[in-house]
């Protein structure tokens, strides 16, 4: 079958777009014709239209790509595509949106408040709300672009003003020191949760060097989890993947605190398909080859 590839896009994760996007194409290649397109680049969607594909693998991290318009046009032009609809996307795409919906499925999330461009904030109000040690995100970003983490002593506002460069909302949470893990989920109609993985960067945290550069993390895959923690993250990551409507593949970012309670930080609809990424890592564990997991994602989309 033909199929295309979208990968590159103009969101600030593009380079992580094209590298999961070269090994997404080699596995690809086994199995189907790929045309491979660059939503980066002007009239991509009349290639795309010229193409006559029969289904879209979207391999694109970030911005529309990831946030449910790319999402919207494949549906607008009866086109199957990977990964979740648009509303999935939307929500998931947006960690303080995301935050508020799994909250409502009683899902445990750190304290956080949100600022919007232009809108008057007031940093002592937030330091009262949220205290101690904080979190300061882009809401609609991914690969920990524009965060910080902001101490006691740390300029609040720099840091906000910092994320709001790169989205018109910023979350602002409490940090939670503890073990970080991530939870992916897999397949379309009857979804399995794969093994977590524990995350242990070289820096402070898994920050955009820590996740790309070669052997500035390690991944702990399984990770070493006592049976309870083990369930805990399996519900979390199944409970997020199905309140968020999730389709495909989800990867859950969580944090395992010192008193063993796990806590929701978001939820990634595309996750990262690189030679660093986590989720090829934790389809290793459990025997899905990368080639495999790629074939899984595609044939989803047309079941
Ligand atoms: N946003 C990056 C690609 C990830 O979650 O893996
Ligand atoms: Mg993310």
């Amino acid at each position: 079958r033909r199929i295309a590839l979208l990968c590159g896009g103009a969101s600030g994760e593009r380079e992580v777009s094209l590298l999961s996007a070269a090994a997404v194409e080699e596995a690809l290649e086994k199995r189907y014709e790929v045309i491979k397109i660059d939503t980066g680049v002007e009239g991509w969607a009349h290639t795309l239209l010229d193409s006559s594909v029969e289904g879209v693998f979207i391999c694109l991290h970030g911005g529309a790509g990831e946030n449910g318009s790319i999402q919207g046009f494949c549906e607008s032009v009866g086109l199957p595509y990977t990964g979740p609809g648009v509303l999935s996307s939307a929500i998931a795409m947006d960690k303080f949106v995301a935050k508020l919906l799994v909250e409502s499925f009683r899902i445990p999330t750190p304290g956080y408040i949100r600022v919007l461009r232009g809108e008057e904030c007031n940093i002592e109000d937030i330091r009262t709300k949220l205290g101690g040690k904080l979190v300061v995100k882009p809401s609609t970003e991914g690969s920990a672009l524009g965060v910080s983490i902001v101490d006691n002593g740390d300029d609040l506002a720099c840091a906000i003003d910092t994320a709001l460069e790169l989205a018109p909302s910023v979350l602002v949470e409490q940090f939670i020191s503890g073990r970080e893990l991530t939870v992916a989920v897999l397949g379309g109609e009857k979804p399995r949760v794969l093994p977590p993985i524990e995350i242990i960067p070289a820096n402070e945290f898994y920050d955009y060097e820590a996740k790309y550069e070669q052997d500035m993390a390690q991944h702990i895959c399984p990770a070493n989890l006592t049976e309870a923690e083990l369930r805990q993250c399996e519900e979390m990551a199944l409970g997020a993947h199905d309140a968020l409507g999730c389709y495909g593949v989800s990867r859950t970012d969580c944090i395992l605190d010192e008193r063993n309670r796990l806590w929701y930080l978001e939820t990634n609809t595309i996750p990262g398909m690189t030679g660093t990424s986590l989720l090829p890592d934790a389809a290793k564990a459990v025997g899905i080859t990368f080639d495999e997991l790629c074939w899984n994602i595609m044939e989803d989309a047309w079941s």
